[in-house]
C-alpha cells in the first residue's frame, strides 16, 4: 500500500515524506520541481536510511497520472503540489487557478477514477481572511483577500461538493497556521525562491549575512507591541500532523477540516528576540509600513485536531528557531551548491 505524495520535494512536503519513511510508510513523490530541488529526497533517504521512488512530473498530466495509479497500489494522496507565493498570485492569477485549482481537480478525477479515495490537502489559515476575533476555530467564516487564498478556498469548495456527492471519498482540509523551522538535522529546510516573502525566511538571511536588516511590516497594529501576531508552528509536528490525517482518512467518511497551529501567537519582534536568542547575534530591523493585506493577529484553536487527530504541536518556539538557525547556517545556498 503506497502513498502518493504530490510536491513532495518541497519544504512540507519533504519534511512529511520523512515521517513517513520513518513510520515504514510506502512512499511514491510525484514533483515537478517548480519550487524545489532533487536534493532533499535525496537527503530525507539518507537521513532516514530508507528509500522512497520519486517521478518527476506535473499533477495537470493525466495521463501521467492515470499511469502512476495503473501501476502502483496507491491507498491514499497527499497532496502538496501547488503555488504558494501570495504577492505572485495577484500578478499571474491565472496560473494559480490553473496548477493549484485545474491541478488539483485533474488529480481528484484520476483519483476517482482509479478507486482511490483517501485524500489529505494542504488548506492555510488564508481561508479565514480577516477574522473576527482569535483563536480561530474550524467552523469560522471563510473568506479571502487574494488569488492564492482563493484557490485553498475552491479547493475546499470542491472537496466538500465531491464527499457530498459519493460518500466513499474520505478527505482531511488541513488549515496550516505559519510553517517555520527544519528538521533537527539541519539537513532539510525551507529554501525560499529569490527574496523571501515569509518572515523567518527573511530573518534568517538577514542573520547570516545575505540580507542587510528586516522590514518589520508596521508596529502600529492592535497587538500587545504593535507588529502582527501570527501561530508558528514548526514544520517536524505539521508533518507529524499528515501523518495523524491519514491515518483518520483511512477509516472517517466525508471531508473534514481541521486546523494545525499551536494556539499561541508571537509578534514580529517576538520572532526577531528569539532568532536573536538561537543564533546568538543581532537582527537588524528596521520598521516600515504596513504590508498590503496583511491582518494584525492570527492564530489557531488547536483542540478539533487533538481531540479527532490525536495531534498537538510538541515544539516550541526555541527549537524552532534554534532548527532553522541550524538550516540555515549549515547550508547558506539551500540546496544549491556553493
Ligand atoms: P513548496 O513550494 O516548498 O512545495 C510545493 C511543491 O509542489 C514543490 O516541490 C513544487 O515543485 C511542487 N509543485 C508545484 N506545482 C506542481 C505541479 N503542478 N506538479 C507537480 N509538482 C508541483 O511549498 P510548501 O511550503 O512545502 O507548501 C506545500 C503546500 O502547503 C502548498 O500547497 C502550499 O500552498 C500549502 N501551504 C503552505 C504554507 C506555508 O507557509 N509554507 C502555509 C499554508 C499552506
Ligand atoms: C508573518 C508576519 C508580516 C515578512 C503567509 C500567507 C499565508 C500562508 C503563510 C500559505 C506578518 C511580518 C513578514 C517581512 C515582516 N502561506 N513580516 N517582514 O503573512 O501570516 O502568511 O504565509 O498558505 O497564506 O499569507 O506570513 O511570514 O509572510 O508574515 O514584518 O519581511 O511577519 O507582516 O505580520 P503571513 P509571513
Amino acid at each position: 500500500m503506497t502513498v502518493l505524495v504530490t510536491g513532495g520535494a518541497g519544504y512540507i512536503g519533504s519534511h512529511t515524506c520523512l515521517e513517513l519513511l520513518q513510520d515504514e510508510q510506502d512512499v511514491l513523490v510525484l514533483d515537478n520541481y517548480v519550487n524545489s530541488s532533487k536534493e532533499s529526497l535525496n537527503r530525507v533517504m539518507d537521513i532516514t536510511g530508507r528509500t522512497l521512488r520519486v517521478i518527476e512530473g506535473d499533477i495537470r498530466d493525466r495521463a501521467l497520472l492515470d499511469q502512476i495509479f495503473s501501476k502502483n497500489d496507491i491507498e491514499s494522496v497527499v497532496h502538496f503540489a501547488g503555488l504558494k507565493a501570495v504577492g505572485e498570485s495577484t500578478q499571474i492569477p491565472l496560473d494559480y487557478f490553473e496548477n493549484n485549482v485545474s491541478g488539483t481537480v485533474t488529480l481528484l478525477q484520476a483519483m476517482k477514477d482509479a478507486g482511490v479515495f483517501n485524500f489529505v490537502f494542504s488548506s492555510s489559515a488564508t481561508v479565514y481572511g480577516d477574522p473576527h476575533t482569535v483563536p480561530i476555530v474550524e467552523t469560522f467564516p471563510l473568506s479571502v483577500t487574494n488569488p492564492y487564498g482563493r484557490t485553498k478556498l475552491m479547493v475546499e469548495d470542491i472537496c466538500r461538493d465531491l464527499a457530498a456527492s459519493d460518500s466513499r471519498w474520505k478527505i482531511a482540509l488541513l488549515r496550516y497556521f505559519n510553517p517555520a523551522g527544519a528538521h533537527s538535522s539541519g539537513r532539510i529546510g525551507e529554501q525560499p525562491n529569490g527574496i523571501p516573502n515569509n518572515l523567518v525566511p527573511y530573518i534568517s538571511q538577514v542573520a547570516i549575512g545575505q540580507r542587510e536588516f528586516l522590514s518589520v511590516f508596521g508596529d502600529d497594529y492592535d497587538t500587545p507591541d504593535g507588529t502582527g501576531v501570527r501561530d508558528y508552528l514548526h514544520v517536524v509536528d505539521l508533518a507529524i500532523g499528515h501523518l495523524k490525517a491519514l491515518e483518520k482518512t483511512r477509516v472517517q467518511e466525508g471531508c473534514v477540516a481541521y486546523n494545525l497551529g499551536t494556539g499561541q501567537g508571537y509578534s514580529v519582534l517576538d520572532m526577531v528576540k528569539a532568532f536573536e536568542k538561537a543564533a546568538d547575534r543581532p537582527i537588524p530591523y528596521k520598521i516600515t509600513t504596513r504590508r498590503p493585506g496583511d491582518i494584525a493577529c492570527c492564530y489557531a484553536d488547536p483542540t478539533f485536531a487533538e481531540a479527532e487527530l490525536n495531534w498537538k504541536a510538541e515544539r516550541g518556539l526555541e527549537e524552532m528557531m534554534a532548527d532553522s538557525w541550524r538550516w540555515q547556517s549549515q547550508n547558506p545556498n539551500g540546496y544549491d551548491p556553493a
